[in-house]
């Protein structure tokens, strides 16, 4: 008796078995059965294996006009892709320093940069339009400059032979003049001094016109150099000087305005151009807005980061007089028509004309 429903129950446990096991009995193969969830999980699945994930690196503190521009792209594009494009963010020179970032973006490394234009001197010399001391009058003839086609965007096309690609620019402001050794009033002041410069070419001369030298240092070697009295002074904007506590090191700071940093938001042409067009478009547009973000944040915090820098007790800062501002810009416009020829009529006449243009728009 016994093994007779043993004999009878073996065939119908193998069967069971093996449709277990073939994921039989009507629910999906190899899936749970709970209502609507295995699809979720796979499209969520797929869309993690398939997610595009980007580096972009850079060197300035997070909470910089230029750090939360960036962030701001990061996140947006995140939110435009739904998520088919993560862009992690490495602030600080935590993943390249100044030196290695362009090497990283053409080799495939990283994906995004933004270094000052004035880094990528020499892919084309027309990216120190920005150097050029008293060029441009102030923020809006910059933004007018950016986004117009033979100015910012003729400028950004000429990186194209190169491999890489310009999607936008950032910006955290002019740049001030502050030494170690004693208040820099007139160019006179700078007279024998050596700065730091972030680059080369018309930086050089721009100290050079003020009877004093300069050498380039990486962005992340600021500090020590100051500290350690390599060099006597640099030039910032107030933004890196108050995140980096350059203060802390040079004791006299010089509102000048002299200069910029604006920031070009570099891509490598063949892996953009590889991207779905969605993601590309998504990618553009995050770009414009950090741009138009950067710049209002900027605006914003300019001031906060001067009176923070004044309550620090550690600086003593100075107004120029319209007429110690006149030695400077006499100075330095001795070298214009240098300059001009280098980087070409055009960008010049674009920048004179975004300067009218701004001072119209008041
Ligand atoms: C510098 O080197 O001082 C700047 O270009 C750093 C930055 O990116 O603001």
């Amino acid at each position: 008796m016994l093994f007779s429903k043993i004999r009878f129950l073996v065939p119908i446990i193998l069967i069971s078995f093996l449709l277990a096991a073939c994921g039989g009995g009507g629910g999906q193969k190899g899936q749970p059965q709970a209502g609507g969830k295995p699809e979720e999980k796979k499209q969520e699945q797929a869309a993690k294996t398939q997610q595009i994930v980007a580096k972009f690196p850079h060197v300035v503190a997070p909470d910089t006009p230029k750090g939360k521009a960036i962030s701001l792209f990061a996140k947006r594009v995140e939110e435009k892709t739904q998520g088919k494009m993560k862009v992690e963010v490495f602030p600080s020179s935590q993943l390249y320093g100044d030196a290695e970032e362009m090497e990283a973006l053409l080799a495939g490394n990283c994906h995004f940069i933004a270094p000052s234009s004035t880094k990528v001197v020499q892919l084309n010399p027309s990216f120190q339009i920005f150097d050029v001391p008293f060029l441009f009058d102030s923020e809006e003839a910059v933004k007018i400059f950016w986004n117009d086609p033979n100015g910012g965007q003729a400028m950004q096309k000429k990186l194209e032979p190169k491999g890489l690609m310009g999607l936008g620019f950032l910006c955290s402001g002019f740049k001030q003049l502050f030494s170690s050794r004693r208040p820099l009033l007139t160019p006179e002041d700078c007279k024998g001094l050596k700065f730091r410069a972030a680059a080369g070419g018309i930086l050089t001369e721009q100290f050079q016109a003020l009877g004093a030298t300069s050498v380039s240092i990486p962005f992340g070697e600021v500090y020590t150099a100051l500290q350690q009295k390599t060099v006597d002074g640099s030039e910032n904007n107030l933004a890196n000087i108050y995140t980096q506590k350059f203060y802390e090191v040079c004791p006299y700071l010089t509102i000048t305005n002299h200069g910029r940093f604006d920031y070009s938001i570099i891509t490598n042409k063949k892996w953009f151009e590889g991207l779905p067009a969605d993601v590309q478009n998504a990618v553009r547009e995050a770009a414009r807005e950090a741009q138009e973000f950067s710049q209002q944040e900027q605006i914003r915090q300019d001031n906060e980061y001067l009176e923070k820098i004044k309550q620090s007790g550690k600086v003593q800062v100075f107004e120029l007089t319209p007429e110690q501002r006149a030695a400077f810009r006499k100075a330095e416009e001795a070298y214009y028509p240098k300059w001009e020829e280098r980087i070409g009529k055009d960008l010049f006449d674009a920048a004179r004309e975004a300067n009218e243009a701004a001072k119209q728009k008041k």
